[in-house]
């Protein structure tokens, strides 16, 4: 596969008694697009409080190399519009193409503050580990649902804590030291159902942490860390973090939503 990873750690990538769609995907190629932990687990899991169906046009926010993207367009026949903002369009559309998926997904090079699109010209907005970089903010609820036709599916994964950093009166230092202040950044399941509910903009479906949400986060970088001497040194400091957390403050929040 090209990417000297120990076949151990990228069997530990598949579970398929978990994740059985995610587990169809060659783990090396996941990895090989790595921006986070394993996102095709968290749309997965988030997935099964959204209804997805043929046909329906899907905004993929934030949608990094493309892997949720490909997995979207596979898993549900959705036709998908991948947006993200550090990751250049065409090398986005290279993964959609060898993929073979080109035909349903388009990317595009967007800020989530500036989406190039029609009003309510999506039947879902998904977004897997990105929301906490754009969308905490008090209005961006309210500015990202015009993009969705009433009736419309709001599902997002993102790094989520059990307390308020708020309430802890400081980040925990285990975290701190990893991702610094992007951790206010990483609110509970309470903190983001209020947050999208008060707007009375749309009705919350779901809203649940991922089970053992850390321990495949670990998973994750673990594999990520065999990639190679740098590729371990970067995932280092959060395999300690992780194995530091034990679970007691880290975990993915999973929230769905409709627009009224
Ligand atoms: C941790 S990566 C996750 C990417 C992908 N969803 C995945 O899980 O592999 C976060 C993504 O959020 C995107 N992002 C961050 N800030 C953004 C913004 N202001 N507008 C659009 N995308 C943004 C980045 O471009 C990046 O690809």
């Amino acid at each position: 596969m090209g990417l000297g990873v120990s076949v151990t750690a990228l069997d530990d990538l598949a579970r398929p008694g978990r994740y059985p769609r995610s587990s169809g995907y060659d783990p090396a190629w996941l990895v090989g697009l790595d921006m986070g932990p394993n996102p095709l687990w968290l749309l997965e899991d988030l997935a099964a409080n959204l209804d997805l169906r043929p046909g329906m046009r899907v905004l993929d926010l934030g949608s990094g190399k493309g892997a949720t993207s490909v997995f979207l367009a596979r898993e549900y026949g959705v036709e998908v519009v991948a947006a993200d903002w550090w990751i250049p369009a065409e090398d986005a559309a290279a993964v959609f193409a060898q993929a073979g998926v080109a035909d349903r997904v388009t990317a595009v090079r967007a800020e989530a503050h500036v989406l190039p699109f029609e009003p309510e010209s999506f039947d879902a907005i998904v977004s897997i580990d990105a929301f906490e970089y754009f969308g905490t903010a008090d209005g961006y609820l309210p500015y990202l649902v015009r993009f969705l036709r009433p009736g419309g599916q709001l599902g997002m994964a993102t790094p989520g804590m059990t307390r308020e950093v708020r309430e802890l009166g400081a980040i925990p230092d285990h975290i701190k030291a990893v991702v610094g202040w992007e951790a206010i950044a990483w609110h509970t399941l309470q903190w983001w159902r209020f947050q999208w509910e008060v707007t009375e903009l749309v009705d919350v479906t779901s809203a649940r942490l991922q089970e053992d949400a850390w321990q495949d986060w670990l998973l994750w970088a673990r594999a990520c860390a065999e990639q190679g001497p740098d590729a371990a040194k970067a995932n280092q400091p959060v395999i300690d973090m992780l194995t530091q957390d034990g679970g007691e403050y880290l975990s993915f929040a999973l929230v769905t939503a409709r627009r009224r």
